[in-house]
């Protein structure tokens, strides 16, 4: 394959951790999905790491961190495309990514021909995820419209240029894209999205009881923002629960370890605080 241009630092190297995670997971045979997109992601970012030394160390770091949230973060993946399956069964036909990275649904999951997804990531992003798609003339199944774009600028107008149609349900997904951005642009990008959103629309908040201090997550952060970055900011002015209700959302409650329990992987984390928020639009 060609060569192309991995993000080998910021933000946008969380995806190729994803990508390990998603690629493991297709690789064991008791699979929850099967990702064969994945592979490719991975093989081209590791060639491209490995180009130096400096890189083949760090592609050593963004491993051990993958496999240190493998188990939670794979389930993740499943919970998100089964309730992309109900929205899709529901007759759903809009769903966007915030926050993409190398997700694949659009080719994986046998989406319908008259549902269109729309990938929002980095451009950066884009530049490594598109020709490793081309190359291998990988089609998807649905509509697909790539938005190379920063989420802490006004996204809603790029989105409805490419098609974005307000007045039909969206499902909305960020699967772990949000927190990265500081919480004045995380508030604005749901309010956003609430604009954006007729009745029938879904969304999902992640309820985590996490310690930013244990290893994996600094170990994280510095892969992200390099070996001596500070604190991320703190977690308040974040939208929860509470904003959802006050701003025309249906919210229930399901808890991470009753959700788990069809899929047989020993992830409980015995806490029934820690779940998500699933929101629907009223
Ligand atoms: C942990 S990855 C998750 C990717 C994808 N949702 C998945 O589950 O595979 C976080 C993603 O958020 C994207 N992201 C972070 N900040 C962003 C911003 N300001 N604008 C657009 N995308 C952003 C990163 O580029 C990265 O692809």
């Amino acid at each position: 394959m060609t060569h192309v241009n991995a993000p080998t630092a910021g933000v946008a190297l969380t995806a190729i951790g994803v990508a390990l995670i998603r690629e493991q997971e297709s690789r064991r045979p008791d699979r929850l999905y099967a990702d064969p997109l994945a592979t490719a992601f991975v093989d081209a970012a590791r060639r491209d790491f490995t180009r130096t030394g400096a890189g083949a160390a760090k592609w050593e770091r963004v491993e051990a961190v993958a496999e240190q949230f493998f188990a939670g973060r794979s389930v993740g993946v499943r919970l998100v495309d089964d309730r992309v399956a109900e929205a899709v069964a529901a007759g759903c036909r809009q769903i966007v990514l915030l926050g993409a990275g190398l997700d694949t649904r659009a080719f994986r999951m046998g989406l319908p021909a008259d549902a269109t997804v729309y990938e929002l990531d980095l451009p950066e992003l884009f530049a490594f995820k598109e020709p490793v798609l081309r190359a291998l003339h990988a089609t998807p199944t649905t509509l697909r419209h790539v938005l190379p774009i920063d989420l802490r600028t006004d996204w809603a107008v790029p989105l409805r240029e490419r098609g974005f149609r307000p007045e039909l349900p969206t499902h909305w997904i960020d699967e772990g894209a949000l927190p990265y951005l500081p919480p004045e642009d995380h508030l604005r990008t749901v309010a956003t999205l609430t604009t954006l959103s007729a009745p029938g629309s879904h969304f999902g908040l992640s309820r985590f009881a996490v310690d930013p201090e244990a290893a994996p997550y600094a170990e994280l952060r510095r892969l992200v923002a390099g070996d001596d970055a500070g604190m991320p900011p703190p977690d308040a002015g974040r939208p929860g629960e509470q904003w959802l209700l006050e701003h025309g959302w249906h919210t229930r409650f399901r808890a991470w370890d009753d959700m788990i329990v069809p899929l047989g992987r020993d992830v409980a984390v015995n806490d029934p605080e820690v779940g998500v928020v699933l929101a629907e639009r009223v």
